[in-house]
């Protein structure tokens, strides 16, 4: 039983929590193994992460697993977290399934090897009529790219008169974006200490709490991930707002 789960608010949870998974590398060299080390011992935090959400049922878990920028990364490196993607997904995906979760995937997949892809493509297959909560993998993503994606994409369908440019809004924006069907997202956390967002999610944290903690990814526990759904819970969203306009809702 966790004392700190108990703190939890159950009518004020977040509906959409985002995470960095930061500093598998850096764990791994505290202990004087290789980065890969770090990858295979992230495993276990992911697990945390998602059952700590399905716990307390927040609908919408976004995990950056791998950054369009972590292309650039030494060839082995790259494989070894394509092999363990295609290895977790092969023995997670009942457990997930068995979970009531549905799985979704955002990025550019085109760049995944086939592998990855299939398995990709057969979990979310299997999980699509699945909704006690949605799992999202952030894989081979930058949000820049899919900014500049949506502006193609609006601007072809200006071009072809489906879209009047009077009409472009938030909302009509956001309907180009990879998350569409996703709610904002109320928490995002990064592990590792670093305090940046590396290209992740820029347009739906707008208004999103950030929590950054010390600890390295591989260290994240789902005690350590209720206290950070008590910490959210401790702020006032203002949203432009007064504390004493918000008091008054
Ligand atoms: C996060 O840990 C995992 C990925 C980016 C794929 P890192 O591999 O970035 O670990 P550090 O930040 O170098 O310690
Ligand atoms: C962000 O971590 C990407 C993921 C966690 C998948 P990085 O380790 O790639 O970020 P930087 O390079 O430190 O900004
Ligand atoms: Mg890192």
């Amino acid at each position: 039983m966790s004392l700190i789960k108990d703190k939890i608010n159950s009518k004020n949870l977040p509906k959409h929590i985002a995470i960095i998974m930061d500093g598998n590398g850096r764990w791994a060299k505290t202990r004087g193994e290789e980065r890969t080390f770090g990858h295979r011992n992230a495993i276990n935090a992911v697990r945390n992460a998602i059952n700590a959400c399905n716990e307390i049922d927040i609908p919408y878990l976004t995990l950056y697993t791998f950054s369009s920028e972590n292309w650039s990364r030494p060839a082995n490196e790259v494989s070894t977290l394509m092999n363990l993607l295609v290895e977790t997904l092969l023995l997670e995906a009942e457990e997930i399934f068995s979970k009531g979760l549905r799985m979704h995937v955002i990025g550019n997949l085109e760049k995944l090897p086939p592998l990855v892809k299939e398995q990709l493509e057969r979990v979310m297959e299997l999980t699509k009529e699945n909704t006690k909560g949605n799992l999202v993998l952030a894989i081979s993503y930058g949000s820049q790219n899919e900014i500049l994606n949506a502006v193609k994409s609006i601007s072809s369908d200006v071009k072809e008169g489906k879209v009047d440019v009077e009409n472009i809004d938030e909302k009509l924006f956001e309907n180009y974006l990879y998350t569409k069907d996703f709610p904002p997202v109320d928490l995002l956390i990064r592990t590792s200490g670093e305090i940046r967002i590396s290209n992740f999610l820029l347009w739906q944290i707008a208004y999103a709490e950030l929590q950054f903690l010390d600890i390295l990814w591989p260290d994240f526990t789902k005690d350590i991930f209720f206290q950070c759904i008590v910490d959210y819970q401790n702020k006032e969203r203002r949203y432009g707002l007064t504390g004493d306009q918000i008091n008054a809702q």
